[in-house]
């Protein structure tokens, strides 16, 4: 099963995108997490890629479109795979299309997550991530533990106020119409009501793959 997860910044892609992963059985890609381990990392892909990740704007298709390649093709996808962030414009959704066709693969589900902007806000003003592997938090401060793998909780810089009201921009301007793209060329496109405790959402995106 190959699953795209659409939905602005803090809309709950990461978390219910490894919940979901876990159910499934098949992994969960996200491309903000291999971008931000290659920023760690000092690769040249993370060095490429740090400034507009910081700034809070979107990476150049070409570097999005190799990573997902890549990741689609590695033995660990076999069986299928949750993509994470992993589609933003619609050059990356045609990309995606014909990585999938290549593979002799091909998209079952679309899942959008809906969540007012003004919820996003608060929901990552409070956010701190496990700076190795990635668990999201809320309320909990930079410094303390992770719960899953003992490692350090940091805020992301791209949580500074300026850089979400950027990427909020960003995700209306060029993320949006991957939505129309989608419905216009047949996915089957669920929109999953975000707001809720993690298990309601989680329900619900259970009940629109049945
Ligand atoms: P990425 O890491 O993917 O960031 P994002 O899309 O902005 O999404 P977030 O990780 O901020 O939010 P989320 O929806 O995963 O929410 P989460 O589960 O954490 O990408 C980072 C950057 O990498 C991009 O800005 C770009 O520069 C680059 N990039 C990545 N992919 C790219 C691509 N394809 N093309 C170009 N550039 C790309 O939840 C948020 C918070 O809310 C957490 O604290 C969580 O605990 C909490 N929460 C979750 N669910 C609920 C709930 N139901 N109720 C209350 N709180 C909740």
């Amino acid at each position: 099963m190959i699953l795209v997860l659409l939905g602005p910044p803090g809309a709950g892609k990461g978390t219910q995108g490894e919940r979901l992963a876990e159910r499934l059985g098949i992994p969960k890609i996200a491309t903000g997490d291999v971008l931000r381990a290659a920023v760690r990392d000092r690769t040249p892909l993370g060095l490429e890629a740090k400034a507009a990740m910081d700034r809070g704007d979107l990476v150049p298709d070409d570097v999005i479109l190799g990573i997902m390649k890549d990741a689609l093709g590695s033995p660990e996808a076999a069986r299928g795979a949750i993509l994470d962030g992993v589609v933003r414009t619609v050059p990356q959704a045609e990309g995606l299309d014909r990585a999938l066709a290549e593979l002799g693969r091909s998209l079952d589900g679309v899942l959008l997550f809906d969540v007012p902007d003004e919820e996003l806000v608060r929901r990552l003003s409070g956010r701190t991530v496990c700076e190795s592997c990635q668990t999201p938090y809320t309320g909990r401060e930079p410094g303390t533990r992770c719960d899953k793998c003992g490692g350090v909780l940091v805020r992301r810089k791209d949580d500074e106020p300026e850089a979400v009201r950027n990427r909020l921009r960003n995700y209306h301007v060029q993320t949006a119409p991957v939505i129309e793209w989608y419905r216009s060329n047949g996915a089957r496109l669920s929109t999953i009501d975000a707001v809720g405790t993690l298990d309601e959402v989680l329900d619900r995106v259970q009940k629109s793959l049945e």
